[in-house]
Protein backbone atom coordinates (compact mmCIF):
# COMPACT_ATOMS: atom_id res chain seq x y z
CA UNK A 1 0.00 0.00 0.00
CA UNK A 2 1.05 3.69 -0.49
CA UNK A 3 3.20 5.44 2.15
CA UNK A 4 2.06 6.42 4.65
CA UNK A 5 0.42 9.50 5.64
CA UNK A 6 2.58 10.74 8.89
CA UNK A 7 5.26 9.93 6.48
CA UNK A 8 4.71 12.07 3.72
CA UNK A 9 2.04 10.14 1.99
CA UNK A 10 -1.56 11.00 0.42
CA UNK A 11 -4.16 10.81 3.45
CA UNK A 12 -6.79 8.63 2.81
CA UNK A 13 -9.51 10.78 3.89
CA UNK A 14 -9.43 14.75 3.22
CA UNK A 15 -12.65 15.45 3.86
CA UNK A 16 -14.20 16.62 7.36
CA UNK A 17 -16.54 13.67 8.75
CA UNK A 18 -18.96 16.87 9.58
CA UNK A 19 -21.46 16.93 12.65
CA UNK A 20 -23.98 14.79 13.95
CA UNK A 21 -27.28 15.72 12.70
CA UNK A 22 -30.22 13.61 14.14
CA UNK A 23 -32.99 16.38 13.04
CA UNK A 24 -34.73 16.76 10.05
CA UNK A 25 -38.23 18.58 8.67
CA UNK A 26 -40.74 17.22 11.40
CA UNK A 27 -38.39 19.15 14.44
CA UNK A 28 -38.05 22.05 11.90
CA UNK A 29 -42.15 21.96 11.55
CA UNK A 30 -42.40 21.02 15.33
CA UNK A 31 -40.27 24.13 16.21
CA UNK A 32 -41.46 26.50 14.03
CA UNK A 33 -44.80 26.11 15.49
CA UNK A 34 -44.18 26.38 18.50
CA UNK A 35 -42.40 29.68 17.58
CA UNK A 36 -45.52 30.62 15.72
CA UNK A 37 -47.63 30.30 18.84
CA UNK A 38 -45.54 32.76 20.84
CA UNK A 39 -45.54 30.53 23.86
CA UNK A 40 -41.99 29.51 24.50
CA UNK A 41 -41.95 28.29 27.58
CA UNK A 42 -45.11 26.70 29.62
CA UNK A 43 -43.81 26.96 33.34
CA UNK A 44 -44.39 28.97 35.91
CA UNK A 45 -42.83 28.86 39.41
CA UNK A 46 -45.64 28.99 41.51
CA UNK A 47 -48.44 26.12 42.66
CA UNK A 48 -50.75 25.44 39.33
CA UNK A 49 -50.67 22.70 36.95
CA UNK A 50 -48.04 25.27 34.67
CA UNK A 51 -45.56 24.28 37.66
CA UNK A 52 -45.21 21.11 35.84
CA UNK A 53 -44.63 22.72 32.51
CA UNK A 54 -46.22 23.42 28.98
CA UNK A 55 -48.29 21.40 26.55
CA UNK A 56 -44.87 20.11 25.01
CA UNK A 57 -43.10 19.13 28.06
CA UNK A 58 -45.95 17.52 29.35
CA UNK A 59 -46.26 15.64 26.21
CA UNK A 60 -42.56 14.40 25.71
CA UNK A 61 -42.75 13.78 29.64
CA UNK A 62 -45.87 11.45 28.35
CA UNK A 63 -44.28 9.83 25.29
CA UNK A 64 -40.74 9.40 26.96
CA UNK A 65 -42.69 7.21 29.74
CA UNK A 66 -44.44 5.17 27.29
CA UNK A 67 -41.53 4.45 25.32
CA UNK A 68 -39.31 3.26 28.03
CA UNK A 69 -42.10 1.69 29.98
CA UNK A 70 -41.14 4.10 33.40
CA UNK A 71 -44.28 5.60 35.64
CA UNK A 72 -42.28 9.01 35.69
CA UNK A 73 -40.51 11.55 33.33
CA UNK A 74 -39.07 14.45 34.65
CA UNK A 75 -37.55 16.52 31.66
CA UNK A 76 -35.38 19.55 31.93
CA UNK A 77 -32.46 21.35 30.80
CA UNK A 78 -29.19 19.07 30.96
CA UNK A 79 -28.38 15.66 32.28
CA UNK A 80 -26.11 17.42 34.47
CA UNK A 81 -29.37 19.00 36.17
CA UNK A 82 -31.06 15.83 35.96
CA UNK A 83 -28.22 14.42 37.88
CA UNK A 84 -28.31 16.88 40.62
CA UNK A 85 -32.40 16.85 41.03
CA UNK A 86 -31.71 13.11 41.97
CA UNK A 87 -29.07 13.61 44.13
CA UNK A 88 -31.03 16.15 45.31
CA UNK A 89 -34.45 14.11 45.36
CA UNK A 90 -32.52 11.16 47.39
CA UNK A 91 -31.54 13.29 49.94
CA UNK A 92 -27.90 13.17 50.16
CA UNK A 93 -25.95 15.72 52.15
CA UNK A 94 -23.05 16.04 54.10
CA UNK A 95 -21.56 12.93 55.76
CA UNK A 96 -22.53 11.19 53.03
CA UNK A 97 -20.39 9.22 50.08
CA UNK A 98 -21.83 7.96 46.83
CA UNK A 99 -19.75 5.34 44.73
CA UNK A 100 -19.48 6.69 41.29
CA UNK A 101 -16.96 5.26 38.41
CA UNK A 102 -13.76 7.58 37.50
CA UNK A 103 -14.34 6.70 33.74
CA UNK A 104 -17.78 8.85 32.62
CA UNK A 105 -17.99 12.53 32.02
CA UNK A 106 -17.22 15.07 35.08
CA UNK A 107 -20.49 15.59 36.11
CA UNK A 108 -21.50 12.40 37.20
CA UNK A 109 -19.65 13.20 39.92
CA UNK A 110 -19.78 17.11 40.23
CA UNK A 111 -23.82 15.82 41.14
CA UNK A 112 -23.01 14.42 44.09
CA UNK A 113 -20.52 17.41 45.54
CA UNK A 114 -23.42 20.11 44.60
CA UNK A 115 -24.86 18.27 47.89
CA UNK A 116 -21.78 18.14 49.78
CA UNK A 117 -21.11 14.64 49.81
CA UNK A 118 -18.13 12.85 49.10
CA UNK A 119 -17.76 10.69 45.65
CA UNK A 120 -15.83 7.59 46.33
CA UNK A 121 -14.12 5.84 43.21
CA UNK A 122 -14.97 2.29 42.36
CA UNK A 123 -13.02 0.58 38.98
CA UNK A 124 -14.41 -0.46 35.77
CA UNK A 125 -14.75 -3.36 34.07
CA UNK A 126 -11.84 -4.15 31.53
CA UNK A 127 -13.85 -5.11 28.92
CA UNK A 128 -17.60 -3.30 28.83
CA UNK A 129 -16.05 -0.21 30.89
CA UNK A 130 -18.79 -0.06 33.04
CA UNK A 131 -18.84 0.12 37.17
CA UNK A 132 -17.31 -2.99 38.61
CA UNK A 133 -19.69 -4.30 41.36
CA UNK A 134 -16.59 -6.32 42.71
CA UNK A 135 -15.29 -3.14 43.34
CA UNK A 136 -18.02 -1.62 44.29
CA UNK A 137 -19.09 -3.79 47.27
CA UNK A 138 -15.20 -3.10 48.39
CA UNK A 139 -15.12 0.80 48.33
CA UNK A 140 -18.69 0.50 50.56
CA UNK A 141 -18.49 1.82 54.50
CA UNK A 142 -21.21 2.16 56.76
CA UNK A 143 -21.22 6.31 54.90
CA UNK A 144 -21.95 4.94 51.83
CA UNK A 145 -25.91 6.35 50.83
CA UNK A 146 -25.60 5.94 47.07
CA UNK A 147 -24.34 4.47 43.93
CA UNK A 148 -23.93 6.29 40.72
CA UNK A 149 -23.43 3.77 37.90
CA UNK A 150 -22.70 5.08 34.05
CA UNK A 151 -23.88 3.22 31.00
CA UNK A 152 -20.69 4.60 29.11
CA UNK A 153 -20.31 4.87 25.30
CA UNK A 154 -23.94 2.99 24.88
CA UNK A 155 -23.94 -0.23 27.27
CA UNK A 156 -26.00 -1.10 30.06
CA UNK A 157 -24.42 -1.75 33.46
CA UNK A 158 -24.12 -4.88 35.25
CA UNK A 159 -27.20 -3.98 37.07
CA UNK A 160 -28.59 -7.37 38.21
CA UNK A 161 -24.86 -7.39 40.67
CA UNK A 162 -25.37 -3.97 41.10
CA UNK A 163 -29.12 -3.81 42.52
CA UNK A 164 -28.03 -7.17 44.56
CA UNK A 165 -25.17 -4.76 46.01
CA UNK A 166 -27.91 -2.06 47.10
CA UNK A 167 -30.53 -4.20 48.34
CA UNK A 168 -28.08 -5.54 50.80
CA UNK A 169 -26.45 -2.49 51.72
CA UNK A 170 -29.73 -0.54 51.77
CA UNK A 171 -28.20 1.70 49.01
CA UNK A 172 -29.94 4.04 46.63
CA UNK A 173 -28.57 3.16 42.91
CA UNK A 174 -28.65 6.26 40.09
CA UNK A 175 -28.15 5.01 36.85
CA UNK A 176 -26.26 7.79 34.31
CA UNK A 177 -27.64 6.53 31.02
CA UNK A 178 -26.93 10.14 29.49
CA UNK A 179 -25.30 8.14 26.49
CA UNK A 180 -27.54 4.73 26.72
CA UNK A 181 -31.38 5.91 25.78
CA UNK A 182 -32.63 3.06 23.74
CA UNK A 183 -30.48 0.27 24.72
CA UNK A 184 -31.59 -2.75 26.70
CA UNK A 185 -30.72 -3.83 29.86
CA UNK A 186 -32.24 -7.77 29.95
CA UNK A 187 -36.55 -6.85 28.55
CA UNK A 188 -35.74 -3.25 30.37
CA UNK A 189 -34.27 -0.20 28.94
CA UNK A 190 -30.97 1.21 30.10
CA UNK A 191 -31.89 3.65 33.26
CA UNK A 192 -34.96 1.98 34.01
CA UNK A 193 -33.72 -0.64 36.42
CA UNK A 194 -32.49 1.12 39.53
CA UNK A 195 -34.21 4.71 41.77
CA UNK A 196 -33.29 7.34 39.11
CA UNK A 197 -32.34 6.84 35.63
CA UNK A 198 -30.61 10.29 33.60
CA UNK A 199 -30.57 10.67 30.10
CA UNK A 200 -28.81 13.43 28.04
CA UNK A 201 -30.28 15.38 25.02
CA UNK A 202 -27.52 17.24 24.27
CA UNK A 203 -26.30 17.97 20.32
CA UNK A 204 -24.26 15.00 20.24
CA UNK A 205 -26.46 12.18 21.71
CA UNK A 206 -28.00 9.67 20.20
CA UNK A 207 -31.36 12.29 20.15
CA UNK A 208 -30.88 15.70 21.21
CA UNK A 209 -32.82 18.36 22.09
CA UNK A 210 -29.73 21.01 21.54
CA UNK A 211 -29.61 20.72 25.45
CA UNK A 212 -31.50 18.77 27.18
CA UNK A 213 -32.34 15.87 30.05
CA UNK A 214 -34.65 13.18 31.61
CA UNK A 215 -35.13 11.84 34.36
CA UNK A 216 -36.93 8.36 34.95
CA UNK A 217 -38.57 6.94 38.48
CA UNK A 218 -41.16 4.57 39.14
CA UNK A 219 -40.95 6.54 42.62
CA UNK A 220 -43.72 8.92 42.96
CA UNK A 221 -41.94 10.77 45.87
CA UNK A 222 -38.93 11.11 44.02
CA UNK A 223 -40.59 12.25 41.16
CA UNK A 224 -41.78 15.12 42.82
CA UNK A 225 -38.90 15.70 44.68
CA UNK A 226 -37.38 16.28 41.09
CA UNK A 227 -40.17 18.00 39.52
CA UNK A 228 -39.48 20.70 42.99
CA UNK A 229 -35.50 20.72 42.31
CA UNK A 230 -36.13 21.88 38.85
CA UNK A 231 -38.47 24.67 39.63
CA UNK A 232 -37.44 26.53 42.72
CA UNK A 233 -38.03 23.81 45.16
CA UNK A 234 -38.76 26.48 47.97
CA UNK A 235 -41.02 28.97 46.94
CA UNK A 236 -43.77 25.56 46.57
CA UNK A 237 -42.98 23.87 49.70
CA UNK A 238 -45.15 26.21 51.98
CA UNK A 239 -47.85 26.06 49.40
CA UNK A 240 -50.00 24.67 51.79
CA UNK A 241 -51.17 22.27 48.70
CA UNK A 242 -50.74 18.56 49.26
CA UNK A 243 -49.45 17.83 45.63
CA UNK A 244 -46.45 20.35 46.29
CA UNK A 245 -45.83 18.40 49.62
CA UNK A 246 -42.95 16.53 49.87
CA UNK A 247 -42.26 14.11 53.07
CA UNK A 248 -38.96 16.15 53.99
CA UNK A 249 -38.06 19.48 52.96
CA UNK A 250 -34.58 18.16 52.83
CA UNK A 251 -32.31 19.24 49.59
CA UNK A 252 -35.36 21.50 49.00
CA UNK A 253 -33.65 24.23 47.66
CA UNK A 254 -34.76 24.95 43.74
CA UNK A 255 -32.79 26.07 40.78
CA UNK A 256 -34.13 26.62 37.17
CA UNK A 257 -33.51 23.62 35.61
CA UNK A 258 -36.78 24.00 32.87
CA UNK A 259 -37.12 22.75 29.34
CA UNK A 260 -38.69 24.65 26.40
CA UNK A 261 -41.79 24.82 24.60
CA UNK A 262 -39.17 24.78 21.86
CA UNK A 263 -36.75 21.83 23.12
CA UNK A 264 -39.82 19.73 23.98
CA UNK A 265 -41.46 19.86 20.80
CA UNK A 266 -38.16 19.01 18.84
CA UNK A 267 -37.54 15.83 21.57
CA UNK A 268 -41.57 14.75 20.94
CA UNK A 269 -40.01 14.31 16.95
CA UNK A 270 -36.59 12.81 18.15
CA UNK A 271 -38.42 10.23 20.15
CA UNK A 272 -40.15 8.91 17.55
CA UNK A 273 -36.75 8.46 15.43
CA UNK A 274 -34.92 7.07 18.27
CA UNK A 275 -34.57 3.33 16.90
CA UNK A 276 -34.04 4.20 13.43
CA UNK A 277 -31.34 6.39 14.52
CA UNK A 278 -30.13 4.14 16.82
CA UNK A 279 -30.32 1.66 14.23
CA UNK A 280 -28.05 3.51 11.72
CA UNK A 281 -25.29 3.89 14.58
CA UNK A 282 -25.30 -0.23 15.26
CA UNK A 283 -25.41 -0.63 11.22
CA UNK A 284 -22.33 1.57 11.10
CA UNK A 285 -20.30 -0.08 14.23
CA UNK A 286 -21.55 -3.63 13.52
CA UNK A 287 -19.37 -3.25 9.63
CA UNK A 288 -16.44 -1.27 11.71
CA UNK A 289 -16.26 -4.38 13.63
CA UNK A 290 -16.57 -6.92 10.62
CA UNK A 291 -13.75 -5.39 8.95
CA UNK A 292 -11.75 -4.62 11.87
CA UNK A 293 -11.98 -8.14 13.46
CA UNK A 294 -9.10 -9.56 11.58
CA UNK A 295 -6.55 -7.40 13.46
CA UNK A 296 -5.04 -9.13 16.85
CA UNK A 297 -3.78 -5.83 18.10
CA UNK A 298 -7.56 -4.32 18.29
CA UNK A 299 -9.74 -5.53 20.38
CA UNK A 300 -13.49 -4.91 19.33
CA UNK A 301 -16.25 -3.60 21.62
CA UNK A 302 -18.01 -6.60 24.12
CA UNK A 303 -22.10 -6.55 24.25
CA UNK A 304 -22.86 -7.16 27.70
CA UNK A 305 -25.07 -10.78 27.73
CA UNK A 306 -28.63 -10.83 27.09
CA UNK A 307 -28.09 -6.79 26.48
CA UNK A 308 -28.21 -4.01 23.53
CA UNK A 309 -25.51 -1.46 22.86
CA UNK A 310 -26.54 1.90 21.20
CA UNK A 311 -22.98 2.69 20.47
CA UNK A 312 -22.98 6.30 21.23
CA UNK A 313 -18.81 6.02 20.72
CA UNK A 314 -17.33 3.40 18.87
CA UNK A 315 -14.15 1.99 21.95
CA UNK A 316 -11.58 -0.69 21.00
CA UNK A 317 -8.73 -1.54 22.54
CA UNK A 318 -5.22 -1.36 21.48
CA UNK A 319 -2.59 -4.35 21.90
CA UNK A 320 1.01 -2.62 22.18
CA UNK A 321 2.22 -5.40 22.25
CA UNK A 322 0.77 -7.33 19.62
CA UNK A 323 1.45 -4.15 17.77
CA UNK A 324 4.82 -3.39 18.42
CA UNK A 325 4.41 0.08 18.39
CA UNK A 326 2.65 2.45 21.00
CA UNK A 327 -1.18 3.40 21.04
CA UNK A 328 -0.02 6.85 20.74
CA UNK A 329 2.00 6.24 17.99
CA UNK A 330 -1.08 4.21 16.20
CA UNK A 331 -3.25 7.32 16.73
CA UNK A 332 -0.61 9.73 15.37
CA UNK A 333 -0.74 7.40 11.88
CA UNK A 334 -4.52 6.67 11.49
CA UNK A 335 -5.11 10.81 12.45
CA UNK A 336 -2.30 11.68 9.71
CA UNK A 337 -4.58 9.58 7.19
CA UNK A 338 -7.39 11.43 8.15
CA UNK A 339 -9.44 9.86 10.83
CA UNK A 340 -9.83 11.46 13.88
CA UNK A 341 -9.68 8.81 16.60
CA UNK A 342 -8.57 9.48 19.83
CA UNK A 343 -6.86 7.54 22.83
CA UNK A 344 -7.80 7.15 26.46
CA UNK A 345 -11.72 8.43 26.43
CA UNK A 346 -11.96 10.13 29.80
CA UNK A 347 -8.73 10.63 32.24
CA UNK A 348 -9.97 9.07 35.94
CA UNK A 349 -11.78 11.75 37.41
CA UNK A 350 -10.22 11.43 40.44
CA UNK A 351 -7.12 12.25 38.53
CA UNK A 352 -8.46 15.92 38.01
CA UNK A 353 -7.22 18.72 40.24
CA UNK A 354 -11.07 19.00 42.16
CA UNK A 355 -10.29 15.55 43.63
CA UNK A 356 -6.10 15.96 44.08
CA UNK A 357 -6.73 19.56 45.68
CA UNK A 358 -9.87 18.22 47.43
CA UNK A 359 -11.78 21.74 46.63
CA UNK A 360 -14.49 22.05 46.04
CA UNK A 361 -15.78 25.03 48.11
CA UNK A 362 -13.81 27.70 49.61
CA UNK A 363 -11.58 26.01 52.48
CA UNK A 364 -11.77 22.70 51.06
CA UNK A 365 -15.43 21.91 51.81
CA UNK A 366 -17.05 19.15 51.38
CA UNK A 367 -13.50 16.93 51.33
CA UNK A 368 -12.02 19.04 54.69
CA UNK A 369 -13.57 21.33 57.48
CA UNK A 370 -16.72 19.52 57.14
CA UNK A 371 -17.88 18.63 60.72
CA UNK A 372 -20.04 15.80 59.10
CA UNK A 373 -17.03 14.00 57.73
CA UNK A 374 -13.37 13.57 59.09
CA UNK A 375 -12.36 10.93 56.70
CA UNK A 376 -9.36 11.10 54.53
CA UNK A 377 -10.34 10.44 51.01
CA UNK A 378 -8.18 8.65 48.97
CA UNK A 379 -7.94 9.91 45.46
CA UNK A 380 -4.33 9.22 44.82
CA UNK A 381 -3.31 7.59 41.35
CA UNK A 382 -3.15 3.62 41.49
CA UNK A 383 -6.96 3.67 43.05
CA UNK A 384 -8.78 2.29 39.73
CA UNK A 385 -5.72 0.34 37.71
CA UNK A 386 -8.25 -0.78 35.46
CA UNK A 387 -9.24 2.93 34.38
CA UNK A 388 -6.06 4.39 34.49
CA UNK A 389 -4.92 1.63 31.84
CA UNK A 390 -7.53 2.09 29.83
CA UNK A 391 -7.05 5.53 29.49
CA UNK A 392 -3.61 5.56 29.38
CA UNK A 393 -2.64 3.31 27.66
CA UNK A 394 -5.46 1.09 25.82
CA UNK A 395 -8.68 2.79 24.45
CA UNK A 396 -9.09 4.39 21.04
CA UNK A 397 -12.24 6.33 20.78
CA UNK A 398 -14.19 6.62 17.21
CA UNK A 399 -17.20 8.69 17.20
CA UNK A 400 -17.56 8.39 13.22
CA UNK A 401 -20.52 6.35 13.25
CA UNK A 402 -23.11 8.60 13.54
CA UNK A 403 -26.24 10.11 11.15
CA UNK A 404 -25.55 11.21 8.58
CA UNK A 405 -22.12 9.26 7.70
CA UNK A 406 -22.49 6.00 6.10
CA UNK A 407 -20.87 3.06 5.13
CA UNK A 408 -19.01 4.71 2.63
CA UNK A 409 -17.17 6.70 5.34
CA UNK A 410 -16.82 3.49 7.29
CA UNK A 411 -15.13 2.59 4.34
CA UNK A 412 -12.29 5.35 4.94
CA UNK A 413 -11.99 4.58 8.21
CA UNK A 414 -11.47 0.85 7.29
CA UNK A 415 -8.86 1.50 4.82
CA UNK A 416 -6.88 3.98 7.40
CA UNK A 417 -6.59 1.07 9.79
CA UNK A 418 -5.65 -0.50 6.59
CA UNK A 419 -3.44 1.58 5.56
CA UNK A 420 -1.45 2.01 9.40
CA UNK A 421 -1.48 -1.88 9.84
CA UNK A 422 0.08 -2.99 7.16
CA UNK A 423 2.85 -0.53 6.87
CA UNK A 424 3.09 -0.69 10.41
CA UNK A 425 7.12 -1.42 10.51
CA UNK A 426 7.23 2.15 8.89
CA UNK A 427 6.43 3.35 12.49
CA UNK A 428 8.62 1.43 14.62
C1 LIG B 1 -22.09 10.02 30.94
C2 LIG B 1 -22.56 11.44 30.89
N1 LIG B 1 -23.17 11.96 31.96
C3 LIG B 1 -23.62 13.22 31.98
C4 LIG B 1 -23.47 14.05 30.88
C5 LIG B 1 -23.96 15.45 30.96
O1 LIG B 1 -24.92 15.66 29.94
P1 LIG B 1 -25.43 17.11 29.56
O2 LIG B 1 -24.49 17.65 28.54
O3 LIG B 1 -26.80 16.88 28.99
O4 LIG B 1 -25.47 17.91 30.80
C6 LIG B 1 -22.85 13.57 29.74
C7 LIG B 1 -22.63 14.43 28.58
O5 LIG B 1 -21.84 14.20 27.71
C8 LIG B 1 -22.38 12.21 29.74
O6 LIG B 1 -21.78 11.70 28.67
Amino acid sequence: MSKLAINGGTPIRTKYFGPSITTGKEEVEAGTKVLESGLLSGFVGSPSDEFFGGKFVKQLEKDWSEKFNVKHSVSCNSATSALIMAMGAIEIGPGDEVIVSPYTMSATATAILFYNAIPIFADIEDDMFCLDPKSIEKRITPNTKAIITTDIHGQPSDMDAIMDIAKKYDLRVVVDAAQSPGAKYKDKYAGTVGDVGVYSLNRHKNIQTGEGGIAVTKDDELALRMQLIRNHAEALTGSGIERFTPKSLVNMLGFNFRMTEVEAAIGIEQLKKIDDLNAHRLELTEYLNEKLSKYEAIILPKVRPGCSHIYYMHIMKFDEDIAGISRERFIEAIRAEGITIWGGYMKPLYLEPLYQKKIAYKGGYPFKNNSAYDKVIDYSKGLCPVAERLYEKETIVNIYNYSPLTIEDMEDIVNGFEKVFSNISDLK
